[in-house]
């Protein structure tokens, strides 16, 4: 039995997870950790290196020299690649397509695995990702798979890239999330899917203002269930 509790939110991206995740964790004073940004981080470090990200047998290889580590500043989550962070540039379309590719390869997931459980082990936490309540933390005691339609996922990703000054059109956006989605669900290892005991949630439609309460009533019901303040 764990002395920390662990609540796990996976889903397609876009459905709101890193939203929802950083302001329930902020209001329960967990650590939000998104586990997207690792795979990010080594699909940023591959095109760098000149790599092919789905390519595995050059993939594995080039993982030897590569640290990924996580710090948090003021409660936001900052990810380190050999020292340097990269937690600007991995927010790009390219990254997110090399992310999901090398995240199929099973040597990336296990590269990944005892830094995402560790932090978990160490810290109560609200966790993010695509296979965190199937596999990283099996045991996490409030589990939630979040998602909404294609269409309200490429909106919100959409805005968001404008925001940051990218140039996109909504189009794109909306096909890469689609091959995306359609990557992450059919890997061999560790896809996306609901773990039998998620609570299952669509946000489409939904202000953020409804989600989040939405998401705070299942997770304190849960707790209280679980006896856990
Ligand atoms: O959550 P995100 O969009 O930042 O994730 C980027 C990619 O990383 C996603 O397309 C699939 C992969 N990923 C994963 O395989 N497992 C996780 N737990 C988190 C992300």
């Amino acid at each position: 039995m764990m002395n920390t509790i662990a609540i796990a939110i996976d889903g397609p991206a876009g459905a709101g997870k890193s939203t929802l995740a950083r302001i329930l964790a902020k209001e329960l004073q967990y650590i939000y950790v998104d586990t997207g940004a690792l795979y990010r981080a080594v699909g940023y470090a591959m095109l760098q290196k000149g790599v092919s990200p789905s390519d595995a047998e050059s993939v594995i290889p080039n993982l030897t020299d590569l640290t990924v580590s996580l710090q948090f500043v003021d409660g936001e989550q900052q990810v380190l690649l050999n020292g340097e962070n990269v937690s600007s540039s991995i927010r790009t379309p390219e990254v997110s397509m090399a992310a999901s590719a090398v995240s199929a390869i099973p040597e990336v997931r296990r590269f990944l695995f005892d830094l995402q459980q560790n932090m978990a082990k160490t810290h109560n936490v609200i966790m993010d990702g695509r296979d965190i309540g199937t596999v990283v933390l099996p045991w996490a005691q409030v589990k939630i798979f979040l998602s909404a339609s294609p269409e309200a996922r490429a909106q919100r990703r959409y805005e968001e890239l404008l925001q940051k000054g990218q140039t996109v059109t909504f189009e794109e956006v909306l096909k890469d999330m689609i091959e995306r989605d359609y990557n992450d669900s059919h890997r061999a290892v560790a896809p996306l899917k609901p773990a039998d005991d998620a609570i299952s949630v669509d946000t489409s439609g939904n202000t953020l203002e409804q989600s989040i309460e939405l998401l705070k009533s299942i997770v304190k019901e849960k707790l209280l269930c679980l006896n856990i303040r």
